[in-house]
């Protein structure tokens, strides 16, 4: 399973990239207004400077504000002109399928967003979307089953052979992460937080304090 982390924030983004097990890289607009990055301009520096911090082969999704098939397939090339590891991200809506499919055609990686059903899930799959984002956390949010939805997805796609990796986003903390890897997702994005909660466990804590204790007791000094 790959890790993404899903964030515009800078810091985040080298500190994940540092420890060596770093795949690529979410944004949302939501998330970009957060690190205050507003105007075209900006926003395309900010997304190359991503680009450039995660490094060669590490995907990073930039999602478009269009939402009619024309503005979408216009902003997603512009987008995908900027590195060769954007992949250009879209709405699960009618005219964001339609650019998925002719994106896709003309070689421009996707990743079809907002997704909340299976039924979508086909829908984007069909299209040829590179990537699926599932919102596990938002799903979870309203008292539904958000983990059920990978499992659903993970099955029909094994049935069907659809080859869109199933990225499973809005993931909130270590558990989800540990339950996305166990469903059968490609990709987990998730915040910094969750990814460093994973290392957290009191008795490796203790076992290397013991472990050091041991040490500098038969080695005096050193
Ligand atoms: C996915 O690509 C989104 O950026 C993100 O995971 C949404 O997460 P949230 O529901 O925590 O905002």
């Amino acid at each position: 399973m790959q890790f993404f982390v899903d964030t515009a924030n800078l810091d985040h983004i080298r500190e994940a990239a540092e420890l060596g097990i770093l795949d690529g890289v979410t944004t949302n607009p939501s998330l970009m207004a957060r690190e205050g990055i507003a105007g075209e301009k900006n926003i395309l520096k900010h997304y190359r400077t991503i680009c450039e911090i995660v490094g060669e082969g590490r995907d990073v999704s930039a999602e478009v504000i269009a939402t009619d098939f024309k503005g979408i397939v216009e902003e997603g090339k512009r987008l995908a002109e900027l590195h060769e590891n954007i992949v250009v991200k879209v709405p699960m809506i009618r005219e964001g399928v339609k650019a998925i499919a002719h994106l896709t055609e003309t070689g421009i990686r996707t990743n079809c967003t907002l997704v909340f059903s299976a039924g979508q899930a086909i829908l984007a799959a069909k299209a040829g979307a590179t990537y699926l984002s599932p919102f596990i956390g938002r799903i979870d949010d309203i008292g539904w089953d958000g983990m059920a939805l990978i499992r659903e997805i993970v099955e029909i796609y094994n049935n069907t052979g659809y080859d869109t990796a199933i990225l499973a986003a809005s993931i909130r903390n270590p558990l989800h992460i540990i339950q996305a890897a166990k469903a059968g997702a490609d990709v987990v994005t998730c915040p910094l937080s969750a990814i460093l909660g994973l290392f957290s466990h009191p008795l490796t804590d203790i076992g290397l304090e013991k472990f050091l204790a041991d040490y500098h007791k038969a080695n005096p000094g050193a």
